[in-house]
């Protein structure tokens, strides 16, 4: 009787250890997120409201409406040109395709947005992440 109870005790025992050892382990193993690297360090004043800051070599514009910051990636996703930042929208020099200030195809042959990048303000810049 004693040894059936220590047995039950040991299963329950086991039943509970187990997943959560196998829990640490999983998290001990797997790696973290890793952070995307940053791209872009600007101070928030030096993008105009309503407007947009382009920085033509790193081919990232970042907007600004209001107090929100979006970041896109001016890499035409056609077959990755640079587009132009205008201020109705933007458009593709290669093939003319003709992106919304969110980055949402208005007209081809693109078929797909432009990327949007993470933007977080930190301290007192923005950090645009790819
Ligand atoms: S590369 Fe932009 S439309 Fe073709």
């Amino acid at each position: 009787m004693e040894t059936v109870q220590q047995t039950r005790r040991t299963f329950i025992t086991t039943l509970i250890a187990l997943p959560l050892a196998l829990a640490g382990i999983w998290r001990f193993l797997t790696p973290k997120a890793l952070k995307k690297p940053a791209l872009l360090r600007v101070a928030p004043h030096e993008i105009p409201v309503g407007g947009a800051l382009v920085f033509r070599q790193e081919r990232i514009a970042i907007m600004r409406e209001g107090t929100d910051y979006r970041a896109l990636s001016l890499v035409c996703t056609h077959l990755g040109c640079t587009v132009s930042v205008l201020p109705e929208g933007m458009i593709c020099p290669c093939h003319g395709s003709r992106f919304d200030r969110q980055g949402a195809v208005l007209s081809g042959p693109a078929e797909r947005p432009l990327e949007r990048l993470q933007v977080e303000v930190s301290g007192d810049e923005l950090v645009v992440r790819g």
